[in-house]
């Protein structure tokens, strides 16, 4: 069953019910991580981290305690490492927060950076708690820089994640399906399935009602980056007192995220060497272990829907299988616009700027500051636009049919 691998029937990956605070002890914590943006803006917030009491973490308890702090010291982390922009970074992690955090981190099997399943997983409450998951039921637990843009964005991805849920519901049914020599209950999962891939992109789409692009480009990418394959931290960072050596993780990405993960080794999708090694790496480091030893066990599942699929070889479901293939080909798709919109074009116009002059007031004081290093890749450290196009295509090369 999903529980097992602590997928929810009701909000799959998605925390149910975060905490929202911790016990009193961590007051010291808390007070400064949901100051973070206004700590910024004073440049205060290093300062405050560097006064901040070393607290033990043995008092948390339970997954719920240990999700919200590694999501309050992760917002802490960003805060503190990009304070002062790109030029400006810092070496070492000061130790009131490096060593509970490493310690957090150690127990949860999460990565000392914010990760997907910080911001987007257990970063949410709803308003009313009887009203409905939508935009303006939600919100943020923790923020970072960026105004109602980080609300949008983190928040379009909660629904995201939301809108896959019926289609994690169906990948049983689908492996079951496959084991029982069961043709319709396949099809008929399979069509749930791309269903649910289209539901993403519905929810997709409410980035561009709910994110300014040029606020998310301009203020709040450096806070998502992180120390690996980033040329402004070529070194990584020395989580003080926990490691003398300096350490590398890679920033926020939706490769963070499980869903496509689930549905690629479902379907059988299969990733050309860099930018699987980039997945696999996502997926073994940077996501909660119960929800990657779940697509593992997709991925081991025998015999594979696809090759059960070739020899079936019926109309209903070779068909249900193309479509499937092609509707997450599409939202892909969708991805590769929306990146677009919100990192390509604000990085040439930001360019353009620097090498003209002129532009509005509010120009500059956005995309002029962006950083230079996150131009041509993503805050996860991949080559964005040749990554995204290459797992594009590689989806839509696992059709069955030969032309
Ligand atoms: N990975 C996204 C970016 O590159 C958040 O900005």
């Amino acid at each position: 069953s999903l529980e097992h691998y602590h997928v929810s029937d009701e909000f799959g990956f998605v925390l149910p019910e975060p905490l929202e605070d911790l016990p009193p002890y961590y007051q010291p914590w808390m007070e400064i991580a949901r100051n973070v943006p206004e700590l910024i803006g004073s440049h205060s917030l290093r300062a405050c981290i560097q006064q901040m009491p070393l607290l033990e973490t043995d008092p948390l308890q339970g997954h719920r305690e240990l999700r919200l702090a590694h999501l309050a010291l992760s917002v802490m982390t960003m805060g503190y490492v990009w304070q002062e922009g790109e030029n400006e970074t810092v070496r070492v992690l000061p130790h009131t927060l490096a060593v509970p955090y490493w310690s957090v981190s150690q127990k949860l099997g999460l990565p000392p950076i914010l990760t997907h399943a910080d911001a987007v997983l257990v970063n949410w409450k709803k308003t009313d708690p009887q009203g409905e998951f939508n935009m303006e039921n939600l919100e943020l637990l923790f923020t970072l820089p960026g105004g109602k843009s980080v609300h949008g964005f983190f928040m379009v991805t909660l629904l995201v994640e939301l809108a896959a849920v019926p289609g994690l519901r169906a990948i049983p049914q689908v492996i079951n399906g496959v084991h029982q020599d069961n043709v319709t209950m396949v099809t008929r999962a399979l069509e749930s399935i791309s269903l649910a891939i289209d539901g993403m992109k519905e929810a997709l789409k409410l980035m561009h009602v709910y994110v300014e692009p040029s606020v998310f480009y301009g203020i709040m990418r450096i806070y998502l980056s992180g120390w690996k394959d980033n040329p402004s931290m070529p070194d990584g960072l020395v989580y003080e007192s926990v490691q003398v050596e300096p350490m590398e993780y890679s920033g926020g990405s939706a490769a963070q995220s499980s869903l496509l993960h689930c549905f690629d080794e479902l379907l059988g999708v299969k990733h050309e060497a860099s930018s699987g090694a980039f997945l696999k790496r996502m997926r073994s480091h940077y996501m909660p272990p119960a929800h990657a030893r779940f697509i593992q066990d997709i991925s081991l599942s025998r015999p594979s829907l696809r090759d059960f699929v070739l020899e079936r070889a019926t109309e209903p479901l070779t068909a249900a299988y193309e479509h499937c293939v092609a509707r997450l080909v599409a939202l892909r798709n969708y991805h590769i616009n929306v990146v677009s919109r919100f990192i390509t074009v604000p990085a040439a116009r930001a360019k353009e700027l620097r090498l003209r002059g002129d532009g509005s007031e509010q120009e500059h004081r956005t995309i002029t500051h962006a950083p230079t290093a996150l131009e041509e890749r993503g805050t996860g450290g991949s080559g964005i636009m040749s990554f995204l196009k290459t797992i594009r295509d590689q989806t839509r090369a696992s059709t069955t049919s030969r032309s």
